[in-house]
């Protein structure tokens, strides 16, 4: 026999059935996913979110600009390779590649403000862990051409309502970055401190001080984690925009009962912030993958990659983050066959599939039994499929014309003619 061959590491298969009950967790299916993501196609339009959907593949270079040169994303997580003398990746984030087709199809000069959202597969060749995976699925959110700071609100509010929705428990937190004016000196200032401090962080950070200050901010490290909150921070530094922006965002906040919390920490790991950052965190399910959602503002994004001085913010949330959430919670969408028909002979059988034609064409779920059996075991068949009812077919069915739709839970009967099942069946209560 040949050997067989394994899925890529970091990557997973979600199948529907759950023969999967290893690890502690329980196995995401297919309908965990089904429910995040129709959740999403309901709301989201409600809010005038579109969606967009753009390619897998993209110039290195994309990445390279929009997420920044010193990000761990870019700087070690890509999957990258030479497609006879292009440098392509594998988009680890779609922030980068909706600007781009934002730009690329000039929808700045059609329509002074753009809603899109998307539902996509993202790769980042991080070290694998619970709701950590080298290709895992964002749905996310991009408005284009709003300065905020209402609209920076109204899509928190809309994240917030989202997770609600789903029964997810989270705590919604809220930071500003500042801009331009303001930021450089308090990275400074940050660096300087740290620099005072070198001795006490872990060998990233070291680095970091150096590269990227900010991140230092949320070394999970506990030797860099008491450094950081010691360190001086942005609120002490903003401009007045940016201290207007931020008062703006809390109050509409508060105006639509959003509640957040305050953390300085909160940084994001990706270059292209300015002002608002946020993230929705869990307490408890996820161990140290707690953030189920984060985004923020990117008022300098479609200028560093060519475009005009467009304004834009929003978020990504992890879909297989949100589905361990839900498996958790028991919580999944199944479409169940409304009627099983065991049909015990040729004839019969002929006559199920019929009947099984006419009720899914009035959109009613139906199975028939393709096995051999005798009724005992067929309806066995029946309520692990998780049927409603069962139908019996046999020789006396057929010709009478009359048959019993049995309600496998409580074993109650009804007499139903085989010629109007359909108006029998969507008549039951
Ligand atoms: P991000 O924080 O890198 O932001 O990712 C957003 C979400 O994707 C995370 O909160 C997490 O739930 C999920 N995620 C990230 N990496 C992984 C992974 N390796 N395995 C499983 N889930 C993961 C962004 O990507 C930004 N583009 C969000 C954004 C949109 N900002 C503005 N607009």
């Amino acid at each position: 026999m040949s050997e067989k061959i394994r899925g890529v590491k970091g990557t997973r298969d979600v199948l529907p059935i759950d023969t999967y009950l290893k690890d502690k967790d329980p196995w995401v299916r297919v309908g965990h996913l089904q429910l995040i993501e129709r959740t999403a196609r309901e709301l989201f339009p409600l809010y005038g979110y579109r969606e967009a959907r753009t390619p897998i593949l993209e110039r290195t270079d994309l990445f390279v600009r929009g997420i920044g040169q010193e990000t761990d994303i870019v700087g070690k997580e890509m999957y990258t390779f030479d497609d006879k003398g292009e440098s392509l990746t594998l988009r680890p984030e779609n922030t980068a590649s909706i600007v781009r087709a934002y730009l690329e199809h000039n929808v700045n000069q059609q329509e002074p403000e753009t809603k899109w959202w998307y539902l996509a597969p993202m790769f980042r060749r991080e070290r694998q862990q619970r709701g950590r995976y080298r290709q895992f699925t964002q749905i996310g959110v991009e408005a284009l051409g709003n300065p905020g700071p209402r609209i920076d609100a109204e899509q928190i509010e809309l994240l917030d309502r989202w997770l609600r929705k789903l029964g997810i428990a989270f705590e919604m937190h809220l930071n500003t970055l500042g801009d331009q004016n303001c930021r450089p000196n308090y990275r400074e200032a940050l660096q300087k401190y740290l620099r005072s401090r070198i001795d006490e962080l872990c060998a990233d950070c070291k680095k970091r001080v150096e590269t990227n200050p900010i991140r230092v901010l949320d070394c999970k490290n506990p030797g860099c984690a008491e450094v950081a909150a010691q360190a001086p921070k942005m609120e002490q530094f903003l401009c007045d925009a940016c201290r207007a922006h931020f008062a703006g965002v809390q109050e509409t906040l508060q105006r639509l009962g959003v509640a957040t919390v305050i953390d300085p920490r909160l940084v994001r790991g990706l270059d292209y912030y300015t002002r608002t950052a946020y993230e929705a965190i869990v307490p408890s399910g996820l161990g140290s993958q707690s953030t189920v959602a984060g985004g923020g503002r990117y008022d300098g994004l479609v200028k560093e990659l060519g475009g005009p001085d467009v304004p834009g913010i929003g978020f990504a949330a992890g879909v297989e983050r949100m589905a361990l959430l839900l498996a958790q919670q028991g919580k999944e969408e199944t479409v169940r066959p409304v009627v099983f028909f065991a049909s015990l002979g040729p004839a019969e059988e002929a006559r199920a599939d019929r009947l099984a034609q006419q009720l899914r064409a009035a959109g009613i779920a139906a199975e028939v039994s393709f096995r051999k059996s005798n009724p005992g075991n067929l309806l066995k068949r029946a309520d692990a499929l998780g049927a409603r009812f069962a139908l019996v077919l046999g020789e006396q069915e057929l010709q009478t014309g009359r048959a019993k739709l049995k309600e496998l839970k409580t074993g109650a009967q009804h007499e139903v003619a085989l010629d109007d099942l359909v108006r029998a069946v969507k008549e039951l209560p």
